[in-house]
């Protein structure tokens, strides 16, 4: 067993989360990182303080977790929400009903929030998660400079831990497993393409056809799961916003 390889074991045992099949970059860097706060020399002095220090594993996998977000993130997605995918998602007075996967410090789950209420009013809510404890805590807390987030949004978002690679398909704060819009936005990008398959499959599953699912300015659905998605119809391929068609299984 490398070193490396024993981490990801330690890192299952302690915080129940499998990052094998997470690109190795993303990875090496978390780990860099730790080793050079802890000072050790090596992978195998790390191995040893990690054995130690019943917290490590935790601090390591925040480490690896790449939080980079901010308020209308590509701004063009945002408008495309706002002008063609919210409007057609509506359903009368029925609540629409989003999941932000992967919402990192919250700016993304606020951004969507406004333009949800834009379009619905009250009649919408999101479910926003992400697998770093620390960030779901921030986001929650929804304080950023210069910003404040009114009590009409906070009222419609609400944040839970979730590993979307994990075995449970959603958090139990979801009050339901369907969705009607998915944003899973430079979260794919960390991992290997069989992940990102098996994670694509899993949101596939909740959305009805009809629903939107949007990605990073770089992914893509995989090749496995694309008979299940098309480019929405009407907006700039680029934005990457996707319409689920034919059965939901
Ligand atoms: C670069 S941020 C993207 C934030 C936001 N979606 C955006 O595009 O601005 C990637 C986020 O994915 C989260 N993440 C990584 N693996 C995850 C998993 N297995 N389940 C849920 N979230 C995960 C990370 O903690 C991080 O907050």
């Amino acid at each position: 067993m490398t070193g490396v390889a024993e981490l990801l074991w330690t890192l299952r045992e302690r915080c129940g989360v499998d990052l094998r099949d997470y690109r190795a970059d993303g990875l090496d860097r978390g780990l860099r990182r730790r080793m050079a706060e802890t000072a050790s020399a090596d992978v195998a002095a790390y191995v040893a303080r990690i054995g130690q220090d019943a917290d490590e594993a935790e601090r390591l996998l925040e480490a690896v977790l790449v939080q980079a977000t901010s308020f209308f993130r590509d701004e063009a997605v945002f408008d495309a929400l706002r002008d063609a995918v919210a409007p057609a998602l509506r359903r009368g007075s029925a609540p629409l009903r989003a999941w932000v996967i992967g919402c990192a410090t919250g700016e993304e789950a606020w951004s969507l929030a406004s333009v949800l209420h834009d379009v619905c009013g009250p009649a919408f809510s999101v479910l926003a998660t992400d697998l770093s404890a620390a960030a779901v805590a921030r986001a929650r807390a929804g304080s950023y400079p210069g910003r404040s987030i009114s009590d009409a949004l906070r009222a419609r978002v609400t944040f839970a831990r979730h590993d979307i690679t994990g075995p449970r398909l959603a958090p139990s704060e979801a009050v339901v497993a369907r969705f009607d819009l998915v944003l899973l936005r430079n979260v794919l990008i960390y991992f290997r393409t069989s992940l990102q398959e098996r994670v694509i499959h899993r949101v596939a599953g909740v959305l009805p056809a009809g629903g939107a699912l949007v990605l990073g300015p770089v992914e893509r659905v995989p090749r496995s799961d694309a008979r299940r998605f098309e480019p929405w119809p009407g907006v700039d391929e680029g934005a990457r916003v996707y319409r689920r068609i034919g059965e939901t299984t």
